[in-house]
C-alpha cells in the first residue's frame, strides 16, 4: 500500500474465524479495504469481507488460498499472519511431537504464507507483512515452552525477513501482545498425560496464568495497532503491546540470574 498512506488495498488475514483476526477483518473492511480472512473453520459472520478456507499447516491449502486472493483482485498489498494457538505443558510432557505441531502452525505456517505472497509483492514492488508473535516469544516461560519457542523463532524469522525485504520495498513488522481477552485461553492444547514430578509447579503456574487471563483487557488496542501497520500509520519492526509489555524491557536489562529469581517469584512456582 506504500507510498500512499490513504490507499485502500487487498489484505489477507490468517486466523480470521475469531479473536484478533476476525475483529481486524471487520475493521479493515469498514475502512474500505478488500479483505480476505482465512482459517480452518468459517466465522459465525463476516462484515463486508470474504472468508476463505485455510489450514496453514497444509502447503496445498496455503497455495490455493493465496491464489484465490490474487485471482480475485490481481494483487496482495498486505498480509497479517495471525493464525496460531497455545500449547501448554512441561516440555517433557509435550514431547518432540507436540513441539513440532506447535511449530507447524506458529512458525512454518507463517513461512508458507510468506513464500506464497512474496512473488506477488515482488511483482508489485511493494507490500506489507505483519506477523503476530507474542510477549511469550520474548520472555520464555515454564510450562509454555513449546509456545514460547515457536514465537521466539517467529520473532527471529521476521527480523531476518525484514532485512531481506527492505530493499524490495516490502515492510515486515512483528506484533508481540501480552494477555488480551480473545478467548484463546479456552482453546489451549494440553498434553494428555502429565508427569507427576511437575504437578505442583505446573498447577501453581496455571493458577498464575489463569489469574492474569482473568484480568486481560479487550483486544481492541491490538486490532488498532495491526490496522495501523497494515495502513502504514505505524512502522517499525517490533511492537510489544499490553499492560505487561514493560516486562520485555526489564528482561533485557537484568542479568539472567536476577531475572530468573524475580520471574519464579512472580509466577509463584516454587
Ligand atoms: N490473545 C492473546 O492474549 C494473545 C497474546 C499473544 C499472542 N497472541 C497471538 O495472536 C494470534 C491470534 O490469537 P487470538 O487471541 O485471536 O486467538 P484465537 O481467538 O484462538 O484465534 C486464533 C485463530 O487462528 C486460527 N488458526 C489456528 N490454527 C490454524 C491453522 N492451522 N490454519 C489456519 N488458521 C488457524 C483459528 O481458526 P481455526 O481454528 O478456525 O483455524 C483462529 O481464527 C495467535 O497467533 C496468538 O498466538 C494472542
Amino acid at each position: 500500500m506504500a507510498p500512499d498512506r490513504q490507499a485502500r488495498g487487498t489484505v489477507l488475514i490468517t486466523g480470521a474465524s475469531m479473536g484478533f483476526g476476525r475483529l481486524l477483518a471487520d475493521d479493515l473492511a469498514r475502512r474500505g479495504h478488500t479483505v480476505f480472512g482465512a482459517s480452518r473453520s468459517a466465522p459465525e459472520r463476516t462484515a463486508g469481507w470474504s472468508y476463505l478456507p485455510l489450514d496453514v499447516r497444509d502447503p496445498a491449502s496455503v497455495r490455493a488460498c493465496v491464489a484465490q486472493v490474487a485471482g480475485a483482485t490481481g494483487r496482495i498489498d498486505a498480509v497479517v499472519n495471525n493464525a496460531g494457538y497455545v500449547q501448554e505443558g512441561a516440555l517433557e510432557e509435550v514431547t518432540a511431537d507436540g513441539l513440532r505441531a506447535q511449530f507447524e502452525t506458529n512458525l512454518f505456517g507463517v513461512a508458507r504464507v510468506v513464500d506464497a505472497v512474496l512473488p506477488h509483492m515482488r511483482t508489485q514492488g511493494a507490500g506489507r507483512i505483519v506477523n503476530v508473535s507474542s510477549l511469550a516469544g520474548l520472555i520464555p516461560l515454564p510450562f509454555l515452552g513449546a509456545y514460547c519457542a515457536s514465537k521466539h523463532a517467529l520473532d527471529s524469522y521476521s527480523e531476518s525477513l525484514c532485512h531481506e525485504l527492505l530493499p524490495l520495498n516490502i515492510a515486515v513488522s512483528i506484533v508481540a501482545p501480552g494477555h488480551f481477552d480473545t478467548g484463546i485461553a479456552d482453546r489451549k492444547a494440553r498434553p494428555g498425560a502429565g508427569i507427576p514430578s511437575y504437578d505442583a509447579a505446573r498447577a501453581r503456574m496455571y493458577d498464575t496464568i489463569a489469574r492474569d487471563e482473568a484480568h486481560a483487557g479487550p483486544p481492541d488496542p491490538v486490532v488498532r495497532l495491526l490496522a495501523d501497520l497494515v495502513e502504514g500509520r505505524r512502522r517499525g519492526l517490533r511492537h510489544v503491546i499490553g499492560p505487561d509489555a514493560m516486562m520485555y524491557r526489564v528482561r533485557r536489562l537484568l542479568p539472567d540470574g536476577l531475572w530468573a529469581r524475580g520471574l519464579r517469584l512472580a509466577l509463584r512456582i516454587d
